[in-house]
């Protein structure tokens, strides 16, 4: 069940995504993290946030919205009081997503990170749908992109992964630009942009009127988006995007990726990351296939 993303080897492909899974702590009772492959931290920004104002959370018929706004501690809070538990926790495996408004803030939420130990690569946001500023806006400007990335790779200690937007029309060609930048591996999708209306007041459901779609509706088009991206990259592509059962993992890898990520999943049943990891080990063994790695971009297209 092993599989290599840019020099850091996983004992299972499946990761918990960001933002759907605390700071990992908070699952250890729950999920045993040496059945996974790795988790990804709350999106960790330099100074606290409080996030956006309730509702920011609903459900639709194939998934959810949220407009969190990225919510956390702060990365520094993070290094101090949540890394240290969560290394300590058997099989621990931690990504560090970061987040900022600026490049600069990007910048030096990694260089905070770089002197804390055990994280073994950083994720960085170029994708979040709900915030005015910074997240999106860098993942869907191709020049913003090439900049933030080639900042961040100037100063990062540890494998940078770059998390793409798939609020795009071409996505090949911003994980190249991403590639072109320095990132050692790419994730993708993060949320769709999307709106709901609740047509009894007339009022947007979610108070920040936009909100980021995930889930099983989006899979069809995460699926499609980690396809052209693997053939548009020689990095590895992480897919993710609406995976709720080993199966679905089965094909994005099938459409390209090395490994794939779990999030909304976890908000219907909080062991989905394990489940699926398990899951996909019973698939391999079934189906006659001694390396899970074989499955990636095996899809016959
Ligand atoms: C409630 C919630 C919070 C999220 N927060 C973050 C975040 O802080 N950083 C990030 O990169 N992605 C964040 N995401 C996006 C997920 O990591 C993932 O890219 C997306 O939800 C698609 O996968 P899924 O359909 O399996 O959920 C969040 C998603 C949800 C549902």
């Amino acid at each position: 069940m092993r599989v290599n993303i840019a020099g850091v080897e996983l004992q299972s492909p499946v990761i918990a995504a960001s933002g759907t899974f605390g700071y990992g702590v908070e699952f250890e009772e729950i999920v045993s993290l040496e059945k996974i492959g790795a988790f990804v931290t709350k999106g960790l920004s330099l100074e606290p946030m409080a996030g956006n104002p309730s509702p920011r959370i609903i459900e639709t018929a194939a998934g959810m919205m949220n407009a969190i706004g990225l919510q956390n501690m702060g990365v520094r809070a993070f290094v101090e009081e949540k890394l240290p538990k969560a290394l300590a926790i058997r099989g621990a495996v931690v990504f560090a997503n970061v987040f900022g408004f600026t490049v600069e803030e990007c910048v030096e939420v990694i260089r905070v990170l770089n002197d804390a130990p055990g994280i073994a690569m950083y994720e960085l946001n170029a994708s979040c749908p709900n915030t005015s500023h910074g997240g999106m806006v860098f993942g869907t400007d191709p020049s913003l992109l090439y900049e933030l990335v080639s900042f961040c790779k100037g100063v990062s200690r540890r494998p940078l992964m770059v998390k793409l937007s798939p609020n795009v029309t071409n996505i090949g060609y911003m994980a190249r630009v991403a590639e072109d930048a320095g990132a050692d591996a790419v994730s993708l999708v993060n949320t769709f942009l999307a709106l709901s209306i609740d047509i009894e007041t007339g009022k947007p459901r979610i108070a920040n009127v936009t909100a980021g779609l995930s889930g099983p509706a989006i899979k069809p088009i995460a699926v499609r988006m980690v396809h052209e991206t693997s053939k548009s990259v020689r990095i590895p592509v992480v897919g993710m995007g609406g995976i709720v059962r080993a199966e679905d993992a089965v094909e994005f890898m099938m459409a390209g990726a090395t490994a794939v990520q779990v999030g909304t999943a976890s908000y219907a049943d909080p062991r989905a990351v394990e489940n699926i990891a398990n899951g996909l080990k019973k698939w391999c063994a079934s189906h006659g296939l001694g390396e899970v790695r074989s499955l990636t971009g095996s899809a016959l297209m």
